[in-house]
């Protein structure tokens, strides 16, 4: 099926296409357009036409259009878990969890619109500020350009446009070259919804192409983009004034303290090394667990990584398919390779089975290997033992990441401490660190980014503050 630019209201058809292939089957799905610059130049013109609409708009009106799109998505879920299957090579379960997701991400942008965080201020709380009333409104910011990740091909769009249309800010939205078909449909149920033409428009292609004219268009305020730190510090250096918020990787880690329930917290763990092969940002990556459950959780997790089911993701019982690309499978090989090579020993897994990657445990890790150190995006995680519960803090922060930590502990002086010294975004006692529900603030320390995603926290990232202050005393 050959896909349309969405530009304007309207499918525009496009001179280039590329083909599209499923990562599992290897299959052709789809023929992708790839924008020119006079098409990514129409994008951003419809959108910057539709902002004072979108501005002008009631928060009810633009809160109902969410709320169309939740229970439009509802109304087609599994359609959307297909698609995501198909493209993403995303297990049917999971991508029926994203689905879910999805919808209510959605519907809490509807809620938040409704509900802009405008307040009053007390202008008299220092000399001089007597005799004024004064308010702080939140204005939206204008042109919204979203660039997306393959990986949550729905969920991390809906994280830019909810919040987008809640604020009253119009989108160009480049998602990710892998899994534009979500997008697209996302764009149709806009449509439906009753979203005015020109606020939402969808354009595919090159990052070279796209993402460079999006990023340096003077017409774009704000630049919302989750990708990888290299393209997230190149945005940055290229976005001028513009608002930007950055979601990059990280090499996520869990502490299990002495006393922790080993039996009770494996398959969590499991789950948390190898949902999606790996590849979410929040993996677990690195577990660092006291020497005295040491043994017991390497015996866990070779049994747990060894008990899951390899296939097609349509299978329902499928937990792990293929990789997003067989470049990413031959990096992650390469990397787990190379740790075995650097002295780091391979308990299970690693290896290529109908090209997928078996889950791999892996034991006596540096921190200087890239399996440890650098984001692996893929179903690997490393166990290191500790002695003192400061080592471990510290085996925690040497990382160049800080998205979100796990922490297993009962000791409530533990938890604290730790939630006072882990350097990242958000740390989730007694929890794993791919613990995420979408209205909370989700974003990291160092390069793992800046700016906070969680709808009422990325309304904050889309939106400029205006002071209107009276005073009082000048009218009759
Ligand atoms: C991510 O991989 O950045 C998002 C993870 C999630 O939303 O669960």
């Amino acid at each position: 099926m050959r896909k349309s630019l969405f530009i304007n209201g309207e499918w525009v058809g496009a001179a280039n296409v590329q083909d599209l292939y499923s990562p599992y089957s290897g299959e052709k799905i789809a023929e992708i357009p790839l924008a020119t610059h006079q098409e990514v130049d129409a994008a951003v013109q419809a959108a910057y036409n539709a902002r004072k609409q979108l501005k002008k708009m009631p928060a009810h009106e633009r809160a109902q259009i969410l709320e169309n799109v939740s229970r439009l998505i509802e109304e087609n879920r599994e359609e959307c878990a297909r698609l995501i299957a198909v493209e993403a090579a995303k297990p049917i379960q999971t991508a029926r969890g994203e689905v879910a997701r999805s919808l209510m991400t959605y519907k809490l942008a509807s809620e938040e619109a409704r509900r802009l965080p405008n307040e009053m201020v007390n202008m008299d709380a220092v000399p001089g500020g007597e005799n004024r009333t004064a308010y702080a409104v939140r204005e939206p910011a204008g042109v919204v350009a979203a660039i997306t990740p393959f990986n949550f091909p729905m969920n991390l769009v809906a994280h830019k446009l909810g919040p987008a249309i809640a604020s009253g800010c119009p989108v160009v939205l480049k998602p990710a070259s892998q899994t534009p078909l979500s997008a697209f449909f996302i764009a149709e149920l806009f449509e439906k919804a009753g979203l005015p033409k020109g606020a939402l428009n969808v354009i595919t292609g090159k990052g070279s192409v796209v993402g460079e004219a999006l990023v340096t268009d003077d017409r774009v305020k704000v630049i919302t983009f989750t990708g990888s730190p290299e393209v997230g510090m190149s945005i940055r250096n290229k976005a001028g004034l513009k608002k930007v918020t950055l979601e990059l990787g990280s090499n996520s880690a869990v502490i299990i303290d002495e006393g922790t329930d080993i039996e009770a917290i494996a398959d969590r763990i499991a789950t948390g090394a190898f949902t999606y092969q790996g590849q979410v940002c929040i993996s677990v990556q690195r577990i660092f667990v006291h020497e005295s459950c040491y043994k017991q959780l390497i015996k866990k997790m070779k049994e747990k990584a060894e008990n899951m089911v390899l296939g097609d993701p349509l299978d329902e019982g499928t937990q792990i398919s293929a990789m997003i690309s067989p470049e990413e499978k031959d990096r992650v090989l390469s990397w787990i390779n190379e740790a075995a090579e650097q002295g780091a020993k391979i308990v299970t897994g690693g290896e290529e089975n109908n090209g997928m990657i078996t889950p791999a445990v892996i034991e006596n890790v540096a921190p200087s290997m890239k399996v440890s150190c650098e984001e692996v995006f893929g179903p690997v995680v490393t166990i290191s033992p500790f002695k003192e519960w400061e080592e471990a803090i510290g085996l925690v922060n040497n990382s160049d990441f800080g998205l979100q930590a796990g922490v297993y502990t009962e000791k409530i002086s533990h938890a604290f401490h730790a939630s006072e010294e882990l350097e990242v975004g958000g740390v989730m006692i007694n929890d794993f660190p791919t613990f995420r529900v979408d209205h909370m603030p989700y974003g990291g320390m160092k390069k793992s980014g800046s700016g906070r995603e969680g709808i009422k926290y990325a309304i904050e990232e889309m939106t400029e503050i205006k002071l209107v202050s009276f005073n009082n005393s000048s009218f009759k």
